[in-house]
């Protein structure tokens, strides 16, 4: 079988290295508050060309910490798309604002910003865009808005580490920019981790504020260790643990090279299957970080049991929607009140696509593709 992730493969290309960071931390004795957290966060900040990083237990724990630091609470309302995670709308509610959930650009599939600036409100205090499978959603028109009605801008990159907007690395036009590394995404830790991205020193000192039971970080490496513990906020435990760091610097001298696989292997998908189904699009100025690589056709489900049959498995994130999902019943939606949100969802399929695949792989992949235009 071709499978979409193989996280064993990934971890043996770089086993030396991980090894090593384990073991490090292992024989350090400092599991917590150690210094490969902030040595990561410098490390990422510099690939991001961002002035600060704050590391985070997991991408769901960058959404809520962006969230609680720009003072996002209860009475407000923020803009978001439903073809994504549950994440974003967790996050929302976590800290007692209502999820608005607004359609796509069929063509991105990226949140649309006419029908953002059609839902803002008095009551909105932030657009919560995601840059969907890897491509990056149109930041510029949301900064314009958001600046335009004096609301925050919070990027949701979690599937979109390294992908670009005229040339520069995302993670500086939003307010703040949040990212996850769990195991299958563009730097995956072995388990849970995450963080945000902000050109904001003030911001990032209250994300870490926030996503540290409401403690200053600093005075944990103060030598001696003041004897009382201050908590300025009431706040969760949501930071990253040091062993996740240190696998995380080990595999980031790798995620250059891993992005142009990644690219390469999209680039030949495009080529090969222009014309048999819908392809996805990456639009001028933009550079795809393809975390996914999604087409749409009309007959998903067919086409899902022929490659299998041929030995290749594929996916269908995120379908449902969120607000058709049955957790959000309670919130009355209905299907037919996004649409083009909804029109995608039924059609998706993701191919398997990463640094886990060998090119002649992803050729198997379109042979299979191919036969089973002919079969049609
Ligand atoms: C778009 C999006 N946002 C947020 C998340 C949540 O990230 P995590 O699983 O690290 O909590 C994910 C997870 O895949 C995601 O795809």
């Amino acid at each position: 079988m071709i499978p979409v992730y193989d996280r064993r493969k990934l971890y043996l290309d770089d086993k030396d290295a991980i090894d090593a960071a384990v073991a490090r931390v292992l024989a350090s004795g400092r599991y917590d508050w150690g210094e490969e957290v902030p040595a990561f966060e410098a490390e990422l900040a510099a690939w991001l060309g961002v002035r600060h990083f704050v590391a985070t237990g997991s991408g769901t724990a960058a959404l809520k910490a962006a969230l609680r630091a720009l003072r996002i609470g209860p009475g407000e309302e923020v803009i978001t798309v439903a073809n994504t995670d549950m994440a974003n709308s967790t996050a929302i509610h976590s800290v007692g604002a209502r999820v608005v959930w607004v359609d796509i650009d069929p063509l991105t599939r990226c949140m649309d910003p006419a029908a953002c600036a059609a839902a803002i409100t008095p009551r909105t205090a932030a657009i919560l865009p995601v840059d969907l499978y890897g491509h990056p959603c149109d930041i510029r028109a949301f900064r314009q808005l958001a600046d335009r009605h004096g609301l925050a801008l919070i990027e949701d990159a979690c599937l979109a580490l390294g992908a670009e907007v005229d040339g520069q690395l995302i993670g500086r036009l939003a307010d703040i920019t949040c990212f996850s590394f769990s195991s299958g995404k563009h730097l995956g830790a072995m388990g849970n981790a995450g963080g945000c991205a902000t050109q904001d020193a003030d911001i990032a000192e209250r994300l870490r504020l926030v996503s540290g039971d409401g403690q200053d970080r600093a005075r944990h490496h103060r030598q001696p260790r003041p004897l009382d513990l201050r908590h300025e906020e009431e706040s969760h435990n949501d930071r990253m643990d040091e062993i996740q760091a240190a696998i995380l610097r080990a595999k980031l001298p790798s995620l250059d090279r891993t992005l142009a696989q990644r690219r390469a292997q999209a680039a030949r998908y495009t080529e090969a299957l222009a014309g048999l189904v819908e392809t996805p699009a990456e639009q001028p100025g933009t550079r795809h970080a393809w975390r996914n690589y999604v087409i749409e056709t009309e007959d998903r489900a067919a086409l899902a049991r022929h490659l299998a049959a041929q030995g290749v498995q594929c996916n269908a994130l995120y379908n449902p929607p969120m607000h058709l999902q049955p957790v959000y019943a309670r919130l009355g939606h209905q299907r037919g009140n996004l649409p083009r949100t909804e029109a995608s969802a039924d059609r998706l399929l993701g191919l398997p696509i990463g640094p886990h695949l060998q090119m002649a792989e992803i050729e198997t992949v379109i042979a299979a593709m191919r036969r089973w235009n002919g079969a049609r």
